[in-house]
């Protein structure tokens, strides 16, 4: 038998990923050729930085100073995009790969939730493949789960930890009982959170990854825009604290299901049974729950990100390239992509966590339960602290299920009595089955 021709392969972005995937395809070059039946070989590279990456063995492999003539380069086969942003040169480069009829690996979920359902259109039209394993949780290969092992299933809905630095954070501060600020700064000093923070403590990432991970359950286009997204950072140690009290722990989640032809896709902090499995995923872990209707429910859990599980993520995408298995980008046919109508999260029904901070005076409960009432919103405990005469005292309200417009309304009503000295937060407490 003729051996096959080795995978000819170029990576954009020698950064934490980038470089991972470096280190993988040398110290696995043996495992790799045996597990695809031919050789994979790095020709070349290209970034910003020529001669950063000192701890990289790089002799023998091509340098190109701009990414997007790799596109254009005969002898490679298969692209890596890792440089990373929503457009610019990462965008360009895969638009122009594909163009070329390159398959093309990324770990760029801003990118692909912006512009995955065009770029999946693109490597159709030029019969080549999109892969991105590594966008979503890399330690975790959540993509193939939902588009091959529970390809037989009717996937109704998901939901996850997809945020590495939001899980430490919220872990730590129920840890430590330190505040959002503190733990946020330390995380920085380890490398776990940006310099700039916004994208993962605002939710965004979260959310990036959530429009991916529908996409390919529901069989939808990538539907990021729109989405409600809110992040962590009003999350206090006393909300902590308090959901501990009440028998939840405060995660940051993405919620996606699927009802009637509606689509509902949300990113915010939930308040979750201590009972539930995935409230005992903590720190940087992030973890998936899938339900499909013969499967059931199946959990994974890994690390999200990092050098290696990101890189251990591109690389088994790089070995279905190899083994020449090319799959529909979003699990069917383009044609087949299901146009869902995204639900409105003013409709959004369940129970809500509302902590208030009131003036210790007589009445001002009574205001606040009246406002409540109005609004359609039962209550089914409340939690008074401490007595400091005409100061703030916090005041936590569980309701009955209720709707998420009501609330808002309602809460809006409360931030403008006398006796409310704090703006009111609240957070929505999320029950499995
Ligand atoms: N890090 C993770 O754990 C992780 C996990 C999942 C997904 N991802 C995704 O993977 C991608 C890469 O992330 P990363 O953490 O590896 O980023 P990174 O460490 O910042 O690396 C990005 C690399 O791209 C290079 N680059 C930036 N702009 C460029 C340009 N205009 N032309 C050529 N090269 C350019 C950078 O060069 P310089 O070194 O000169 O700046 C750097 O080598 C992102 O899309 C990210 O969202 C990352």
């Amino acid at each position: 038998m003729t051996e096959k021709k080795p995978l000819r392969v170029a990576v954009a972005g020698l950064g934490t990923v980038g470089g991972g995937v470096v280190k993988v395809l040398q110290k696995q070059a043996d495992l790799l050729k045996s597990r695809c039946g031919r050789a994979i070989e790095l020709v070349a590279v290209s970034s910003r930085s020529k001669g950063k990456r000192t701890d990289l063995d790089l002799s023998g492999i091509s340098w190109i100073d701009n990414p997007i003539d790799l596109a254009h380069e005969s002898n490679i086969d298969v692209i890596i995009e890792t440089i990373g942003g929503d457009s610019g040169i990462a965008l360009d480069l895969t638009r122009a790969a594909l163009t070329s009829g390159k398959a093309v690996i990324t770990a760029n979920k801003a990118m692909l939730a912006k512009h995955g359902t065009g770029l999946a259109k693109l490597a159709d039209q030029y019969e080549t493949s999109l892969h991105f394993e590594a966008s979503v949780a890399g330690g975790i290969p959540i993509v193939k789960r939902l588009r091959e092992g529970l390809a037989a299933n009717r996937l109704s809905h998901l939901y996850g930890i997809l945020n590495g630095t939001c899980n430490y954070i919220l872990t730590q501060m129920e840890k430590t009982g330190a505040s959002f600020q503190d733990v946020l700064s330390k995380a920085q000093a380890l490398g776990y959170a940006e310099v700039d923070p916004t994208l993962d403590v605002g939710g965004h990432d979260a959310a990036h990854k959530l429009s991916i991970l529908a996409a390919v359950a529901f069989g939808m286009p990538i539907r990021y825009e729109g989405m409600y997204v809110e992040g962590i950072t009003e999350i206090t140690k006393e909300d902590i604290q308090f959901a501990r009290e009440l028998g939840y722990r405060i995660k940051l989640l993405g919620l996606a299901g699927v009802k009637d032809g509606s689509v509902d896709q949300r990113v915010h902090p939930c308040m979750i049974s201590l009972n539930t499995p995935i409230a005992d995923v903590g720190d940087v872990f992030n973890a998936v729950v899938v339900e499909g209707d013969f499967v059931g429910q199946s959990l994974l859990t890994g690390r999200g990100a990092g050098e290696g599980p990101t890189a251990s993520a591109v690389v088994a995408d790089l070995i279905d390239v190899a083994r020449g298995i090319r799959l529909p980008v979003f699990g069917v046919p383009l044609s087949d992509l299901q146009e869902l109508t995204p639900l409105d999260m003013g409709e959004h029904r369940g129970q809500y966590y509302i902590r208030l901070g009131l003036k210790d005076q007589s009445g001002a409960i009574a205001s606040v339960t009246n406002i409540l009432a109005s609004h359609n919103i039962s209550i089914q405990s409340m939690i008074q602290r401490g007595r400091s005469e005409n100061e703030s005292v916090p005041v936590v309200i569980v309701t009955h299920e209720a709707k998420e417009a009501d609330i808002q309304k309602a809460l809006k009503a409360i931030d403008t009595l006398p006796a409310s000295l704090e703006k009111g937060n609240m957070i929505r407490i999320v029950h499995f089955c």
